[in-house]
């Protein structure tokens, strides 16, 4: 296996702690890896850098571990850029816009969809992200969420199921029959998904029905993540950390005893600032979270009614500036944060036998990413081969 030198690394964001200057991130100054086609093979000094069959001078650029993305809905048709001006006029966000993606989506061919997300995924690639994660939910039929859940696996193996999105139009009478919908036909039709996500909330699901497709999931061999706090507190996060979700993703309102729930649980609390920031929401203090002991994820949320956002650079600036998230601190959020959030050690860090996905950065210090926000700063993306040309 062909192997390759990335050497002059300015600074080298490694998210392995026994690596660098001893902190969460791992930073190493001068610094030098070696990859083969799969996996970091060596890490180290540039000055006692091993040889390779191939070299890359980075030219004293930053390198960090490419993106963990753990939460997209990238799959959908239209958008709602509409409904974006009225919020900045005064308008709140509730869900209810969620209908029109449905439409715009169910009518779409498989063709338009593809090359519709592959668009959107080309913006995260070059933004450095490696890993994504995609939901279903914009077609809330059983045929319909099959067919986005088998676009979502052509992108990536991180799949969710997100057939209790909200409840459709044609089932608003009889939200029972749409629960038990999704719980029974609609989840077998999608059993290829890795989990299995509910958006428990106001104008969405409580917490029972919410629960009732949570333990359908499970017993269909899926995990579980979950759409948490985002428009009100009805319990949500208490479900998820009662369930062992992997994530519970928003939490914008969070009670003291949910930041406990969480601090004592393995959920991971997936924070989505380009949602705060597209809906003129209050951003949740990342501070508190982190000050508690939570471990918390930065990710896109890329959807075209709350955060039409495909840049994790940005995502991280909002998480600095306005959660209150140190520079390191939203680095690794976004990286090996996100991977927690997945469940997952290979990726995320670049410490030996992680997989070989990075970003090289036109920047000296990965603080530029915050620094300068609204800029291009990702030279070069690096990532493992695995097959098919998606993000794993
Ligand atoms: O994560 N909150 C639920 N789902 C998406 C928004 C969906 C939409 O408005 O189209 C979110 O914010
Ligand atoms: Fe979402």
């Amino acid at each position: 296996m062909a192997t390759r030198l990335l050497t002059n690394i300015g600074e080298l964001i490694t998210n392995d702690p026994h690596l660098g200057d001893a902190s969460p991130v791992g930073r190493l100054r001068d610094a030098a890896l070696v990859v083969d086609d799969q996996r970091v093979v060596w890490v180290g000094s540039a000055s006692e850098a091993p040889d390779a069959d191939e070299r890359y001078d980075a030219r004293g650029a930053a390198v960090v571990p490419g993106f963990v993305d753990s939460h997209t809905h990238l799959v959908f048709a239209g958008e709602r850029s509409d409904e974006f001006e009225a919020r900045m006029a005064g308008q709140r966000y509730d869900g209810g816009g969620i209908a029109r993606t449905v439409a715009a989506t169910r009518a779409a061919s498989d063709e338009s969809l593809r090359e519709e997300s592959a668009v959107r995924l080309g913006a995260l690639r070059a933004g450095g992200v490696t890993t994504v994660e995609v939901k279903s939910g914009y077609a809330l039929d059983v045929a319909g969420e099959a067919r986005l859940v088998r676009l979502a696996s052509e992108i990536t193996r991180e799949v969710t199921f997100l057939g209790a999105h909200v409840v459709p139009l044609d089932y608003a009478r009889d939200r029972d029959a749409y629960v038990e919908l999704v719980a029974g036909e609609m989840m077998r039709a999608t059993d290829s998904a890795r989990w299995t996500d509910v958006f428990c909330d106001d104008g969405a699901f409580d917490v029972d029905e919410a629960r009732v497709v949570l333990e359908a999931g499970r017993a269909r061999g899926h995990e579980l993540r979950l759409h948490a706090n985002q428009i009100r507190d009805i319990g949500a996060v208490a479900l998820g950390v009662e369930l062992d979700c992997a994530s519970v993703d928003h939490c914008t309102y969070l009670s003291d005893a949910d930041v406990e729930r969480l601090a004592g649980s393995d959920t991971v609390a997936t924070l989505l600032p380009g949602a705060e920031f597209s809906t003129r929401s209050p951003y949740p203090s990342g501070r508190r979270l982190l000050d508690a002991g939570v471990v918390v994820a930065l990710a896109t949320d890329c959807n075209p009614g709350t955060s039409y956002v495909t840049s994790m650079s940005f995502v991280i600036a909002l998480a600095v500036r306005e959660m209150g998230l140190s520079v390191d601190e939203a680095l690794w959020a976004a990286t090996r944060g996100g991977a927690r959030a997945l469940r997952r050690d290979d990726i995320g860090h670049l410490g030996v036998g992680a997989r070989a996905d990075l970003a090289v950065l036109n920047a000296p210090r990965a603080a530029h990413l915050a620094y300068r926000p609204g800029s291009s700063l990702v030279r070069e993306v690096w990532r493992a081969a695995d097959g098919a040309d998606a993000l794993h």
